[in-house]
């Protein structure tokens, strides 16, 4: 299991030192998630800030756009240093079109659906994609309780891949802890992303550590 920390958790007066703090701590990926004030009830940064800390780690950073028109932006998160950009089925941009963006600027694109769309919309595109997000909370905020009756999205992911001879990577989001990873790790996630889980952890490099070896157990 990978671990990507969400820095929607993280001390925002501080972002970069938060970056350093969490990739020693071992994260793989670094999440961060960008919010319109549309698309769901809430604003965070967008690729000014992401562009700001670039520079603070050689880490993957996995931008989560939670916006109503992700086709505009993928140049500006390009800029920024975007190396996958995941974006809702639900936003109003034509999906092909932007995951074409995606590519054409060497991105790695990703789908996500919301806990109350069902998963089998993103099928059409499944064979363009690096990576299907699974929201496990609604989007909006950090701090919520994980839904595990998603999990049997992340299974009907993976068996739809198998069927099409397809290797896409699973990543779940919101409320993964060490006490609720357990059932990603069973449904076959690949990669957990974890925010309030790691930031609040006494020990991150410890939280870390548990949610990467949930599925070794
Ligand atoms: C929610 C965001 C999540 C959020 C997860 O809309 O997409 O990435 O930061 O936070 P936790 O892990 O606290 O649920
Ligand atoms: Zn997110």
């Amino acid at each position: 299991m990978k671990v990507a920390p969400s820095l929607l958790s993280c001390d925002f007066s501080k972002m970069g030192e938060e970056v350093i703090r969490i990739d020693k701590a071992g994260a793989d990926l670094i999440h961060l998630d960008v919010m319109d004030g549309h698309f769901v009830p809430n604003l965070t940064i967008g690729p000014a800030v992401i562009k700001s800390i670039r520079s603070y780690t050689k880490l993957p950073f996995d931008v989560h756009l939670m916006i109503d028109d992700p086709i505009d932006y993928i140049d500006s998160f390009a800029e920024a240093g975007a190396d996958i950009i995941t974006f809702h089925i639900e936003a109003r941009s034509d999906a092909a079109a932007t995951i074409d963006k995606i590519k054409s600027r060497g991105i790695l694109p990703g789908l996500v659906v919301k806990p109350n769309t069902p998963v089998e919309e993103i099928f059409p595109y499944l064979d363009q994609l690096y990576m299907v997000l699974i929201m496990t909370v609604e989007p909006g905020f950090g701090g919520q309780a994980f839904m595990e009756n998603m999990m049997p999205k992340v299974t009907a992911v993976k068996e739809e891949c198998q069927k099409r001879g397809l290797d896409v990577l699973v990543e779940v989001d919101g409320g993964i802890s060490e006490k609720t990873v357990s059932a990603a790790a069973k449904a076959g996630v690949d990669i957990c992303v974890s925010g309030t889980g790691v930031f609040k952890a006494k020990d991150t490099a410890e939280a870390i550590r548990v949610l990467r070896e949930s599925d070794m157990v």
